[in-house]
């Protein structure tokens, strides 16, 4: 891979590519994957229960040698999470809503690198000064959650031209190495992945929640507020689903008046119920109406054709980048 950037200099990368937080889908098995293909995951810690978050980063620790990241979703108070992280050992975070500047405080005392997931522009002017290493720009087309307030092939250039320096990682979108020379040649020092990285053999997503992505068009996606608690709505893109198509011919009524809000679908491993509208992507081993949980997915999937393996879609992302930089060459010289 002809690419050495500022992102595979700081985490040591064969392949300027990062597998964003997959729910409980970023496994240690996940997550060890991953590191072994040259690139470099993040989980995320906003589902682990703030008591099982040691015992999980341990084993993660274990599998991958240390090369993984740890997710912090700041819409709640995430301190004893990130504690909990520091002690494990963990030293690359990535931060995103919320206030990020005590945390960034905190991981930077550490010795930590910070990557900040950002939306506008005005953010990314912003991350110098708070100490941010690395700017997330995620484009509105994310699948999952998203904060971008336009597409991956506007919004990518007008943060690059807004940071001030500070190194920029693509995200929205993108599933293989097209993709990736086209972030480069706007700006980018890399690319983060979410949808391809669920139709991976290796992630703990459900086998029927990956079977739907690798199924899934475009036009099947739906942009909602609806898996999120009251007060806590931001909007996400979800492959339609019967809780979606349910709410939605009860006339889309606002959250707190959802059609079977209350109604339990499943149970999380502790045991908890899990309820109908709950945030959590279907896991391997849930149990129960998985169908019904939020199926999260961007346009990424018009590119997703089967499951393959993390080494494969590295493998992929490495042809298919090369290929595109050889025509890149050829429209230069006018060949
Ligand atoms: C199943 C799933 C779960 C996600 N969970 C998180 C999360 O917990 N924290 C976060 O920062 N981003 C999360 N994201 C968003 C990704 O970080 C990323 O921005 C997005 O997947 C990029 O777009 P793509 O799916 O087109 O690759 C999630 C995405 C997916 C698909």
């Amino acid at each position: 891979m002809p690419f050495e950037t500022a992102l595979t200099k700081a985490l040591d990368l064969r392949v300027p590519v990062l597998a964003a937080p997959l729910g409980r889908g970023s496994s240690a098995e996940f997550l060890a994957a991953v590191a072994g293909s040259g690139s470099f995951g993040f989980t995320a810690l906003a589902h682990m229960p703030e008591d099982a978050v040691s015992g999980e980063l341990a084993k993660m620790q274990r599998a991958t040698n240390g090369r993984f990241g740890a997710n912090l979703t700041l819409v709640v108070d995430q301190r004893k999470r990130l504690a909990a992280a520091l002690d494990a050992g963990v030293r690359v975070f990535s931060v995103w809503q919320g206030d990020i500047e005590p945390y960034v405080r905190l991981i930077k005392d550490a010795h930590g690198l910070v990557f900040w997931t950002v939306g506008t522009p005005a953010e990314a002017a912003r991350a110098k000064d708070l100490g941010v290493d690395f700017i997330v720009s995620q484009g509105r087309e994310a699948g999952g959650h998203f904060v971008g307030s336009a597409p991956t092939m506007s919004l990518l250039p007008a943060i690059v031209d807004a940071a001030k320096g500070v190194p920029v990682v693509a995200a929205g979108g993108i599933a293989e190495g097209r993709g990736l020379v086209a972030a480069m040649a706007l700006g980018a020092c890399g690319v983060w992945m979410g949808t391809r990285f669920v139709a991976s053999k290796e992630s703990a997503n459900h086998r029927g929640y990956k079977e739907r992505v690798v199924a899934a068009r475009a036009t099947d996606l739906v942009e909602t507020e609806i898996f999120d608690p009251v007060g806590q709505e931001c909007p996400h893109w979800v492959i339609r689903n019967s809780t979606y198509s349910r709410w939605e011919d009860a006339g889309c009524p606002p959250n707190g008046q959802r059609p079977g809000e209350g109604e339990q679908i499943s149970r999380f491993p502790n045991g908890k119920p899990l309820y109908r509208y709950n945030a959590a992507a279907a896991w391997d081993a849930m149990e129960g109406d998985w169908e019904a949980s939020p199926l999260y997915a961007s346009a990424a999937v018009e590119l997703i054709h089967d499951l393959k393996s993390v080494a494969e879609i590295v493998a992929e992302i490495e042809a298919t980048a090369e290929a595109a930089l050889d025509k890149a060459a050829q429209l230069r010289t006018g060949r």
